[in-house]
């Protein structure tokens, strides 16, 4: 099939990619000359395991092209994806200008038959929209339909995600486009949902909020688990092996971040009041999340007594392993706490460093080397969940500190292990 991606962030340049890997011919469009630049010369944008080679192979088969005009995209190709950013708003509400103007530009060049998938997170009745507005700026008057087929790749595995996706969920108002859609999605042999399109943006937001409950859940366990001496990775391994539950997503952590969760579970909440309901036990998922890491740096400040003037090491700044992303970062909110309080920090990510200077103050210490942070440091402290953390020589770490302090915000670390080492260790329900 030809394919147009509109958007080259984390979700449309990992699509389009892998929608060439399986042999569609994509053309990738941004409205960024320099990001386009950048990718027509090889270079990628975002850090996301196996994303680089596939562009390269793909660039070099000649199937995935990029181009600074949408009139390139839409003339080439029978469906074009819209990927751009539906930032949140301050409100709560989702930011849909983007995807209004990727419409228009798109009703203005169709001059065939096409196909119009929203690939963008957006908020239910989102695509009636989109078919209004591609109806009244489309000079043609030519016929197309609007698809929504959400995307459910989990950032640093989503090439992963996306070349074995569980499932694959089309929101049709017809059956018109629905060969298309699955002719696009056939090559990578997952079960394929056909549905209406209002169903089809609910279960992206039921899903991604169901997910953050989870973690929610598990963290208010962990609360418990420390009030009663439990051991909350003893209780996720016990729940999870019920098949109905599941193990996965109930690690206890110091809260979970990143540009979806707390996205979409405001915009869900908002969307279901503009509705009638009020999504009572959502708002309870992102208290209990605000609530992990009041209650992390708690432990900090209740173990170092005066933060003012300590040297802390911090482990990770980015939202979650296997990502440069550092937006709504856990590791970057806990970073700017502690520097609030008055301490100096010396921090290191194995690959969000670069995105993190932007966000964090020049009194920050960047360290390259993951085994010197804990230089000269009165406490160390994990954020990320990177396994490399897992290396990290714990011998050198206690010798090189002020004083053995550990907290670990993402259980990286075995609790008899830590204080046998002499590690005063503190974690999360455990
Ligand atoms: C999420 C959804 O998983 C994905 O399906 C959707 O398409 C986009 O949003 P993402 O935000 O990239 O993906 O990362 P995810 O792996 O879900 O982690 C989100 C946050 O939760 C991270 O901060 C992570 O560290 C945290 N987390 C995850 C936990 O704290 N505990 C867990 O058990 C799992």
């Amino acid at each position: 099939m030809k394919i147009t991606i509109i958007g080259t962030g984390y979700v449309g340049l990992v699509t389009g990619a892998c929608f060439a890997q399986v042999g569609h011919k994509v053309v990738c469009v941004d409205s960024d000359a320099a990001k386009v630049k950048l990718l027509q010369g090889g270079g990628i944008p975002i850090y996301e395991p196996g994303l680089e080679e596939m562009v390269k192979e793909n660039v070099t088969a000649g199937r995935l092209s990029f181009t600074n005009f949408i009139k390139d995209g839409v003339e080439k190709s029978d469906v074009i994806f819209i990927a751009v950013p539906t930032p949140p708003q301050a409100d709560g509400s989702v930011d849909l200008s983007y995807i209004e103007s990727v419409a228009r530009d798109i009703a203005a060049h169709m001059t065939s038959y096409k196909i119009v998938v929203d690939k963008s997170t957006v908020p239910v009745k989102t695509g009636e929209k989109v078919a209004e507005t591609i109806k009244r700026y489309s000079k043609s008057k030519v016929e197309f339909d609007v698809v929504s087929n959400p995307e459910f790749l989990r950032e640093g595995f989503a090439v992963d995600d996306l070349m074995k996706p569980d499932r694959v969920v089309i929101g049709v108002r017809s059956q018109r486009p629905v060969q298309a859609m699955k002719a696009v999605y056939q090559p990578f042999g997952s079960p394929i949902i056909v549905t209406d399109i209002n169903s089809a943006e609910l279960i992206k937001h039921a899903a991604n909020s169901f997910l953050a409950l989870k973690i929610s859940y598990i963290n208010a366990i962990s609360v418990i688990c420390e009030a009663s001496g439990a051991n909350v990775q003893e209780v996720a391994a016990g729940i999870g092996m019920d098949a109905r539950i599941g193990r996965r997503f109930l690690d206890a952590s110091l809260g979970f971040g990143g540009s979806c969760f707390p996205k979409d579970l405001s915009a869900f909440i908002k969307i279901s009041e503009t509705l009638g309901y009020d999504f009572g036990l959502l708002k309870e998922v992102q208290r209990i999340n605000t609530q992990q890491m009041d209650r992390f740096v708690k432990k900090i400040t209740e173990t170092l007594w005066v933060l003012k003037d300590k040297k802390i090491g911090v482990l990770g700044l980015a939202f979650k392993q296997n990502t440069d992303d550092v937006r709504m970062s856990p590791a970057i909110d806990l970073c700017q706490r502690l520097l609030k309080d008055g301490a100096h920090l010396r921090v290191h990510d194995p690959q969000a460093m670069e995105k993190a200077k932007a966000l964090l103050p020049k009194t920050v210490t960047f360290v390259s080397d993951m085994n010197k942070v804990a230089e000269g440091c009165d406490a160390l402290v994990i954020a990320t969940e990177w396994p490399v953390f897992k290396q990290l020589d714990l011998e050198q770490a206690r010798k090189s500190m002020t004083h053995p302090i550990l907290f670990d915000g993402r259980n990286l670390f075995d609790v008899a292990e830590m204080e046998k080492l002499g590690f005063i260790y503190k974690s999360i329900g455990r």
